[in-house]
């Protein structure tokens, strides 16, 4: 985040603590539960924002060299993405042109070639299907027309986004919406993978998005965890095109009083979150990233999610105490997360199921659920102007049910 904006942030922090107050949204909203729990919305769901939308599917140290690769199963379209012998990325659909087998798996460094494991025809790092066999068996069929099926990929700001339709575009102004600079600065390109975690849980995956947009349950849910580390309640919300950027100030950002404003430093002292629309959440987090992507279980319960999350450094860590150190700041992230928002999470998820109150409110001082939810789809997004509802391919958005 640039300079400039680091003090503006932190100028409307200070006005908000001295004011004993945070930000307010214009009214309250009220949010359908049935967007949690209806298999319709979710197909509705799957349909757009989940194959019409770039999703963020890794931090490009994973394939940062020729020969990485990265599969990725947590979307609705298996991926695989690859760094040729030229440095160039591409992502694929994970599947063999032959009958459709999966192609690779996990992840890996200095491949040369993908052979599929179910008959043997062999693609190299560009997706050209370099061995038809067995050739009598495919006679008249010419393998340059058999490569892998390519999906547009965008690798910015050192994280990787793929568009998972075949022959779409990815429009990067759009997908950026004036983040550009502001991501820029961070320097996430040169960050270091420490740990991933996957979790699923029993709660539709806009409730665990929901879990990190508002801090003002940070005294009741969190009293035992990380209460203490924050002023809990006080935030700001902006929105970016569809994105949202929130800020929660850390109770040491009341020590930047007492220093020059030269020396004021927003990212020391609070928590930078950015909804990255539509599923993803990159989370600055005072002096490491956090990226969380959460997805809908593809079972088709609309009660039922996975979420990824992992933790970069901005130095890789070598020695035993940096590793203790990363390795205590996950173990708090996940047991957080797991022991106290997911938990809530569920309650709420079969309360919702339960369809004896088919509303919630979103309070004033929670614009940025607001902000997200209005992005999503619900109620008042259908009354946006239609020119407003245009997809990342160009088209009109489907409109809500
Ligand atoms: S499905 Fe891949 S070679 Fe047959
Ligand atoms: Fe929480």
């Amino acid at each position: 985040m640039e300079r400039r904006t680091q003090m503006a942030l932190l100028h409307r922090l200070f006005e908000l603590i001295d004011s004993g107050g945070t930000q307010l949204n214009d009214a309250c909203w009220q949010q359908s539960t049935e967007a949690y729990i209806s298999a319709a919305r979710l197909a509705w769901e799957r349909e757009y924002l989940f194959s019409r939308y770039p999703l963020l599917v890794t931090h490009g140290s994973h394939v940062a060299a020729p020969g990485d690769y990265v599969t990725d199963d947590l979307g609705f379209v298996p991926l695989l993405l690859t760094r040729d012998g030229e440095g160039r990325l591409h992502a694929f659909a994970n599947l063999c042109r032959h009958r459709g087998a999966r192609l690779a798996s996990g992840c890996g460094r200095d491949a040369r070639a993908f052979v599929c494991p179910f008959h043997g025809w062999c693609y190299d790092l560009g997706g050209h299907l370099r061995n038809l066999v067995p050739r009598d068996g495919f006679a008249g069929l010419h393998r340059y027309g058999y490569g892998l099926v390519r999906l547009p990929v965008v690798e910015r700001h050192g994280l990787v986004w793929v568009l998972p339709k075949a022959g779409a575009h990815i429009d990067e102004t759009r997908l950026f919406a004036d983040l550009d600079a502001e991501l820029a600065a961070y320097g996430f390109s040169g960050f270091s993978h420490f740990e991933t975690k996957v979790l699923h849980a029993r709660t539709n995956w806009k409730l665990v998005i929901d879990g990190f947009l508002e801090s003002w349950h940070f005294n009741v849910l969190h009293r035992q965890s990380i209460a203490p580390i924050f002023l809990s309640g006080v935030g700001l919300a902006d929105r970016f095109g569809p994105h949202v950027r929130v800020v929660y100030p850390r109770r040491s950002v009341l020590q930047l009083r007492a220093q020059p404003e030269s020396e004021w430093d927003l990212l020391k002292h609070s928590v930078v979150l950015y909804v990255l629309f539509p599923n993803t959440l990159v989370n600055w987090q005072g002096d490491h990233l956090e990226i969380w992507r959460v997805f809908p279980n593809k079972n088709g319960a609309p009660g039922e999610c996975v979420a990824e999350a992992s933790l970069y450094t901005p130095e890789p860590a070598r020695t035993d105490s940096a590793r203790e150190h990363w390795r205590r700041n996950m173990e708090l992230l996940i047991r957080t997360v797991v022991e106290e928002d997911l938990a809530v999470a569920e309650d709420m998820q079969r309360g919702y199921e339960a369809r004896v109150q088919t509303t919630m409110t979103f309070g004033r001082h929670e614009p940025a659920l607001a902000f997200y939810h209005a992005q999503l789809g619900d109620e008042s997004f259908t009354q946006k102007a239609e020119s407003d509802r245009v997809d990342w391919s160009g088209r009109m958005r489907t409109p809500t049910s």
